[in-house]
């Protein structure tokens, strides 16, 4: 039967946990969350993080499985449970193909796919399991574009993770478990900041809606996608790039 909602999306009784979520999108999803009724726990490497009242801090780093497990075994002994799984943490470089090095493809590779992977790999089972869960990971718009300011080894690493996503739809859908991908334009985060310094090409020329996306705008796709109004969505890439890449 169908289900009718109305008001703004809401997570209340929910358990999120976010990674990368001392990072710019991470953050404002993390308070989004919370403030649609969440409990909201967010990871990330930095030290010591005030993400934001009423929100859980807990700091490791992505690229460990052992790490990852130990986090997300401690997470559910403190809340039974973890509904929304939201993988943010990433890491980004410019270099143009022939300079690239085999430290930066493995940098790279390892926290933007083994950083969704590690998480994925513990609780996708677990939400298969318990018949529901929704699962939403930071890709970008360069996996379908080629990159707006960004080499060749953060694109190779983002169409992996929309791939992965894709994988975990179909695998999750018989069990009540979604899998979706953000796909953002340039956002004006750390990441932005430190690919483009003070050279960022005028939003005017390149975005079709006249400006770069902020975390807020991150963070109410993300709600959407993790809500309940989603309910018949999954596998999907959303575009979030105020018009610069459509499909
Ligand atoms: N900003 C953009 O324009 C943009 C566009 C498309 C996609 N994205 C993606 O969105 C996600 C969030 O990006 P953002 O803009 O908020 O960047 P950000 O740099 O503000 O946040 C990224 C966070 O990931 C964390 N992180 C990096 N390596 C980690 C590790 N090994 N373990 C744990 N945490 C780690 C960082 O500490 C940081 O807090 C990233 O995956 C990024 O690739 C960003």
């Amino acid at each position: 039967m169908a289900q009718h909602l109305s008001g703004p999306p809401r997570l209340d009784g929910q358990v999120a946990l976010i990674t990368g979520g001392a990072g710019g999108m991470g953050r404002a999803i993390a308070a989004a969350f919370h403030a649609a009724g969440a409990r909201v726990v967010a990871t990330d490497r930095a030290e010591h993080e005030d993400i934001g009242p009423g929100i859980e801090y807990r700091r490791y780093d992505v690229t460990s499985r052992a790490e990852t497990d130990r986090v997300i075994d401690a997470v559910l002994a403190a809340h039974g449970k973890v509904d929304v799984l939201v993988l943010c943490a990433g890491i980004i470089a410019r270099t143009p193909l022939a300079d690239s090095s085999d430290d930066e493809w493995d940098a790279i590779l390892s926290v933007n796919v083994k950083g969704v992977v590690n998480p994925a790999r513990k609780l996708f089972p677990l939400m298969c399991k318990r018949g529901f869960g929704k699962v939403l990971a930071a890709g970008s718009i360069a996996a379908k574009n080629g990159g707006v300011a960004s080499g060749p080894a953060y694109v190779a690493s983002k169409a992996a993770v929309h791939g992965m996503m894709r994988w975990m739809a179909k695998a999750g859908a018989p069990h009540g478990v979604y899998a979706n991908t953000l796909a953002p334009g340039p956002v004006e985060t750390a990441m932005w900041a430190s690919v483009t310094g003070q050279a960022a090409p005028s939003a005017n020329a390149t975005v079709p809606l006249g400006r770069y996306g902020n975390a807020e705008d991150i963070a109410q796709a993300a709600l959407f996608l993790c809500s309940p109004a989603s309910n018949w969505i999954t596998g999907t890439s959303l575009d979030i790039s105020g018009g610069m890449w459509m499909d």
